[in-house]
């Protein structure tokens, strides 16, 4: 199916208001933002989807475009959203000044989520930086669903790092630091190996240099191509939507685009580097 045919199957639209009601200090420099949602957007989140966030004053026109940011928890009781934020640049440094009680207009929840195949019991998880947050739900919903899962997480120290009183206590929780503050001393990608022949399925998100090193590692420790790979891809997303192509990754069935297809991919199927 061409990029255009997809992406008017699957688009609709799903933007609200969403009152901010807690901020919390999370890993390092970053915060949590949980703010509220409609019932159908908290119940539909599902691990490795992401809503774009209007990170401008509503009388300002910069930055113009919404910035994507994963669904770190969909919590249906208190009907919210959280997403981690660390700031990079100008939208996310606004979203990150904004107080409880601020209204957000956001969209979504947007994107293919990550597929957990029914016969999968045990998975690898593999988190680098602020791709820490489509991943802790992934690990949430697994372990409801009563499966087993290791969270491996890398950071430059242990400031850096998820707290482990944000995974389910059921999760091993393995780190990786490279000032040996925490954990294995060096890449989270050192600390892979031990893991593949346990694994029935790994799930990645993290900055592009891991998913290089990610994919060299397990192509040189796997056994035929098991366990198979998923990663969620940080791509910058003009629209959010399939609508303005700035988002395609190329992969061996042809470019797809990230925010509608993605951004969860299967590693075999990408074309990079
Ligand atoms: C699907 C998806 C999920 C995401 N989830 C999260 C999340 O959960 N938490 C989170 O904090 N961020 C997340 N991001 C990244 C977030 O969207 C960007 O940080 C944000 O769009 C930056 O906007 P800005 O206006 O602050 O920066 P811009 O002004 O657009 O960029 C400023 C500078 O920072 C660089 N930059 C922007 N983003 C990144 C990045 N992620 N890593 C390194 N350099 C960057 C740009 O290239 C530019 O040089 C996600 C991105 C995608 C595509
Ligand atoms: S097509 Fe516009 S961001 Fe994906």
């Amino acid at each position: 199916m061409d990029v255009m045919a997809k992406t008017e199957s699957t688009f609709s639209t799903r933007e609200f208001m969403g009152e901010i009601i807690r901020i919390e200090p999370v890993m390092g420099d970053a915060i949590l933002t949980t703010f509220t949602a409609p019932k159908k957007a908290v119940a539909e989140a599902r691990p490795g989807q992401f809503v774009q966030i209007l990170s401008r004053e509503p009388t300002a026109y910069d930055p113009l475009l919404r910035r994507p940011y994963s669904v770190y928890r969909a919590d249906q009781k208190a009907q919210t959203l959280t997403v981690l934020v660390r700031a990079y640049g100008r939208g996310s440094a606004w979203l990150m000044r904004q107080q409880e009680g601020v209204s957000l207009d956001v969209m979504g929840p947007l994107g293919a989520p990550f597929t957990v195949r029914p016969k999968t019991e045990r998975l690898l998880t593999v988190a680098g930086g602020v791709g820490a947050a489509p991943l802790r739900m992934l690990a949430e919903a697994a372990i409801r669903d009563g499966k087993q899962v290791t969270y491996l997480m890398g950071a430059n120290d242990a400031d850096g790092l998820l707290p482990a009183r944000e995974l389910p206590d059921e999760v091993e929780y393995v780190v990786a630091t490279m000032d040996g503050s925490a954990g294995h001393t060096g890449f989270v990608t050192d600390i892979i190996p031990a893991y593949l022949q346990w694994a029935d399925q790994v799930f990645s998100c993290g900055p592009e240099p891991m998913f290089r090193t990610l994919r060299a590692v397990i192509h040189q420790h796997r056994m035929g191509d098991r366990p198979d790979v998923q990663m969620a891809v940080e791509r910058a997303m003009p629209c959010g939507i399939g609508a303005c192509l700035g988002c395609v990754v190329e992969t061996r069935r042809g470019m797809r685009t990230a925010c509608v297809e993605g951004p969860v991919f299967e590693m075999d199927e990408m074309l990079w580097g």
